[in-house]
């Protein structure tokens, strides 16, 4: 089991243990206000090392750097215009920017797979305070086993990696709920969505002013090796678009609408019975992580919408979905 700390409790001794434990080159788990994330030192080789281990993640798939403020983030990545009005827009918030690598920057080549791009977000709340503090940006990818649904509370954390980690900061559940909207500005100025997230596409198009390019398909996006089809995987089968339930299924449907044969699930969730999107998104893992913990062999997905946050809750359940390795 982790320790953990719980920030409101005891804010004082969450910044300090988690300054403690960073610098001596181990990997916590904080929330920030997408998922929780399992932090270290970016600059730092052996606590790289330790999050692909602890995670069992690939090394070839890079990791998003965190920082504290714009100063810090400029230290070191490149700014084309338009990303700097993205990031004057929505930062700290759920955006990563896909930018060059400075060739001075001392964070560590394991963060971002040796390639010569960074992949940068200013997270909100506690996460950017104890960067501040520590005066290094934070690699951190999100707080799950590689391949597993991605942790949006202390306890789901706990459940997953709490026997290979020290610490876990408690921050209470993530708000948003999934992980950032990924975008990579191009040299020809077009804005490619790699990662629908919690920043909503339209909003991104409202203030760069273009067109967001999307993938064709989930796996034309595959930028870095390791946005692979399938992921967020529960131990049980999904099965998505249902519009009714077969014996022995649990269901995740949305906005209060009952399915035909649902009295003989055996879990009936909803992701937001007001059919509330950012309700759903906030639900949207913890609902995945209880229907497979029903016993259930197959989760049925009723459709949600596809608008706004909707793009990024059905992304990652196609994944969830998909044929597994
Ligand atoms: O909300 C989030 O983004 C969370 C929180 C903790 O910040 N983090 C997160 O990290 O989702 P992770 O590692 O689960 O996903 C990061 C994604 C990966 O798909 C990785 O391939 C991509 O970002 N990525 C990182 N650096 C990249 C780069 N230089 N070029 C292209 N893709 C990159
Ligand atoms: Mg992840």
């Amino acid at each position: 089991m982790a320790r953990q700390i719980h920030i409101g409790q005891q804010p004082d001794e969450a910044l300090d243990e988690a300054v403690r434990v960073i610098e001596a080159g181990f990997p916590i788990a904080i929330p920030t206000e997408t998922v929780y994330g399992l932090a270290a030192d970016a600059t730092n080789p052996a606590a790289i090392t330790r999050i692909y281990e602890t995670k069992g993640r690939p090394q070839f798939n890079p990791l998003i750097c965190h920082m504290a403020n714009m100063a810090m983030a400029e230290q070191h990545a490149i700014f084309d215009p338009i990303s700097r009005k993205l990031a004057d827009a929505f930062w700290p918030g759920p955006l990563t920017l896909i930018l060059p690598l400075r060739q001075e920057s001392p964070i560590h080549s394991l963060a971002t797979a040796g390639l010569d791009t960074v992949g940068i977000r200013i997270p909100k709340g506690f996460a950017g305070a104890l960067i501040e503090r520590l005066g290094r940006p934070l690699a951190a990818p999100s707080a799950n086993s590689s391949g597993k649904i991605s942790s949006t509370s202390a306890a789901h954390v706990e459940a997953d990696l709490g026997q290979k980690i020290e610490l876990i900061l408690d921050g209470g559940p993530a708000p948003v709920g999934v992980e950032s909207t990924i975008i990579k500005v191009e040299s020809d100025g077009s804005v490619r969505l790699l990662r629908p997230g919690g920043l909503v596409a339209d909003e991104i198009e409202r203030v760069a002013g273009v067109e967001i390019v999307r993938p064709a398909t989930a796996s034309a996006a595959i930028e870095a090796p390791g946005m692979l089809a399938s992921h967020y995987a529960p131990g049980a089968a999904v099965r998505l678009n249902a519009t009714s339930v077969h014996k022995g299924e649990a269901l995740i449907r949305f906005g209060g609408k009952p399915l035909t044969g649902e009295a003989d699930a055996v879990a009936v969730l909803d992701l937001s019975p007001s059919g509330d999107l950012a309700e759903a998104a906030a639900n949207l893992f913890d609902h995945l992580k209880r229907a497979d913990a029903s016993g259930a062999t197959t989760i049925a997905v009723a459709s949600i919408p596809n608008a706004g946050l909707g793009e990024a809750i059905n992304d990652r359940l196609e994944r969830a979905a998909a044929p597994r390795s």
